[in-house]
């Protein structure tokens, strides 16, 4: 799990997972270039980062900038001399809502932040990695993309075309030494969801689908991602690791497990 000598962009590391991921990744000592779009948030991450005496960059970007994402990326490349690790993480929901409600600005928000500048990233760094002859990506996708997904249907098909091109560029990149893997998360406690897991019956309701019947850390995502971005998994690639107490292996249905609970399983 050491990654000192190596250097991560990270995107999304202003907060929630994209910065535990960042923090464990310097703790690992990792150089981290650091990218959302709020400065100042970045700066109290790289702050935290650099006590533990690796090297940090802060790149204020709107991901949703094709031209934006060029520049920071050259501005990482420059700073560090070279990439080893990129974990693409920022993501946004936008508007939720039945399919038929969203309007063409939440399937665009949600197409531009969660899917194209993912793709703008993994051209970025393929071609930069591939010509190295080593390198790997951590996507970090969703189990909103493993399944149907109702009322985040946008977002549901961005994660799923996430896992689509993880698999795939693990596929055309494996021989040339570039790693190419994904995180799909279940609930994680972050901004991103604080109206549900602040709000007790809200939370209830969610933990009902998930067996560990509790939300996940984002601290839980960066030990998956430390795990895939570094030599301890040299011959992963193509893996979606789901990190979601039991979401998706459970099959959601009649709970077995709550009767299990109230000590009602008896079957002759
Ligand atoms: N939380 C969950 O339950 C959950 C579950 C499954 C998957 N995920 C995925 O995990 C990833 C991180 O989510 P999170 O829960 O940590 O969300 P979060 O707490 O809302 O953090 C999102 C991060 O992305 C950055 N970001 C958002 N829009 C951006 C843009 N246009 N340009 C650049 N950076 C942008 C944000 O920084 P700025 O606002 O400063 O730009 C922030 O650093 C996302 O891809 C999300 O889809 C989350």
């Amino acid at each position: 799990m050491d990654l000192t000598g190596k250097s991560a962009l990270i995107t999304g590391a202003s907060r929630g997972i994209g910065r535990a991921i960042a923090l464990r990744f310097a703790q690992a000592g990792a150089d981290v270039a650091l990218l959302a779009r709020g400065a100042s948030a970045l700066e109290d991450v790289a702050a935290l980062a650099g006590k533990h005496g690796v090297r940090t960059l802060t790149l204020p970007c709107d991901a949703s900038s094709v031209s934006a994402i060029d520049a920071a990326f050259a501005r990482a490349v420059d700073g560090f001399g070279h990439l080893d690790i990129l974990v693409n993480n920022a993501g946004s929901v936008g508007g939720a809502g039945p399919f038929l409600d969203l309007t063409d600005e939440d399937w665009q928000h949600v197409l531009a932040v969660d899917l194209t500048a993912v793709a703008r990233f993994l051209r970025l760094f393929g071609r930069h990695a591939t010509a190295r002859g080593s390198g790997s990506v951590v996507n970090v996708s969703s189990v909103a993309g493993e399944r149907g997904c109702p009322m985040l249907s946008h977002y549901g098909a961005v994660k799923a075309a996430v896992n689509s091109l993880t698999r795939t560029l693990a596929a055309e990149w494996a021989a040339s030494g570039v790693r190419v893997n994904a995180i799909q998360p279940g609930w994680v406690a972050t901004d991103l969801t604080a109206s549900f897991h602040g709000d007790r019956q809200a939370s209830e309701a969610l933990m009902r689908a998930v067996p560990a019947r509790r939300w996940a850390t984002p601290e839980e995502i960066g030990d998956g991602a430390l795990y895939l971005a570094g030599d301890a998994a040299s011959m992963v690639t193509g893996t979606i690791l789901t990190i979601d107490g039991g979401m998706t292996a459970y099959n959601g249905g009649p709970a077995l497990i709550d009767l299990l609970a109230l000590g009602r399983i008896d079957m002759p």
